[in-house]
């Protein structure tokens, strides 16, 4: 893994912002995944600006999201959908057919799955694929003891996200306990894995994920096995880690191809 510390959120997100702008202006007709959550907001605010302030161009890009509650529809506020259309689709050229999020309220849900799935492989798979982590070490909505193999598929989520993510839902919501998300072993197909994570709550995932072992206990751990993943944390993220000289000295001595390569 590639490890880059920063002070703070805010360059945590410019750095994710540029790296994916740069993909952009390289293969303009390249395939991201996208994660909905707190942390990737400031990077679309980013990507926003670049758009209008510097011609950054999506129009010719296909997007597909990480996961959607089950039984919430697009229009519903809470739904990623909805999310994604607020923080990113309508502020930018992004073709909205080529937009992609799983539907929480399809018909059949496992069908609607494995559709998921095939949609990936028929756009010629993920180039570069945004992801959070949740302080219980999920990704997507890979909660722990989860296969490290799964493809996406209908998941429960766990108490420890219900309470982390209660503060989105008013108290007369009803917050779904089921979710459609890509699975680990969706994760690990895509060409490059670009990890966000900002803040104290996160640190012991952040430390478990980079330097714990891989175990289905920190589901972001199996990104060890990813032939290339970015993680950009800021200081109190990165507060546990054991090594952050090592991470340091590393990013120092790259080569100039190498620096954001
Ligand atoms: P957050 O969620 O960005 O809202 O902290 C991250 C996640 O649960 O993956």
């Amino acid at each position: 893994m590639e490890v880059l510390i920063r002070e703070t959120t805010a360059e945590v997100s410019l750095l994710g912002a540029g790296m994916i702008a740069r993909l952009l202006r390289s293969q303009p007709r390249c395939v991201l995944g996208l994660a909905t959550g707190r942390t990737p907001l400031r990077l679309y605010e980013e990507l926003i600006r670049l758009h209008r302030e510097e011609g950054l161009k999506l129009a010719e890009v296909t997007t597909f999201n990480l996961d959607e509650y089950v039984g919430l529809s697009a229009d519903h506020p809470r739904s990623y959908r909805h999310y994604m259309a607020e923080n990113l689709f309508r502020h930018v050229d992004v073709d909205p057919r080529a937009a992609h999020v799983p539907d929480g309220c399809a018909a059949d849900l496992r069908a609607h799955c494995l559709e998921y799935e095939r949609a990936i492989v028929d756009a010629g798979g993920i180039d570069l694929q945004l992801l959070g982590i949740g302080s219980n070490g999920h990704i997507g909505f890979n909660e722990p003891t989860g296969s490290l193999r799964s493809r996406t598929w209908i998941k429960i989520l766990s108490e420890k996200t219900l309470r982390d993510n209660a503060s989105h839902f008013s108290a007369l919501e009803e917050q779904p306990r089921h979710v459609v998300t890509m699975g680990i072993g969706t994760i690990l197909e895509t060409r490059h894995c670009l990890v966000l994570a900002c803040g104290a709550a996160k640190s012991h995932a952040v430390k478990a994920m980079i330097e714990g072992p891989v175990s289905a206990m920190c589901p972001a751990s199996a990104l060890q096995m990813h032939p290339r993943t970015t993680v950009i944390v800021d200081r109190a993220a990165a507060a546990r880690l054991d090594h952050p000289e090592h991470y340091e000295w590393i990013e120092r001595n790259k080569l100039d191809w190498q620096q954001f390569a």
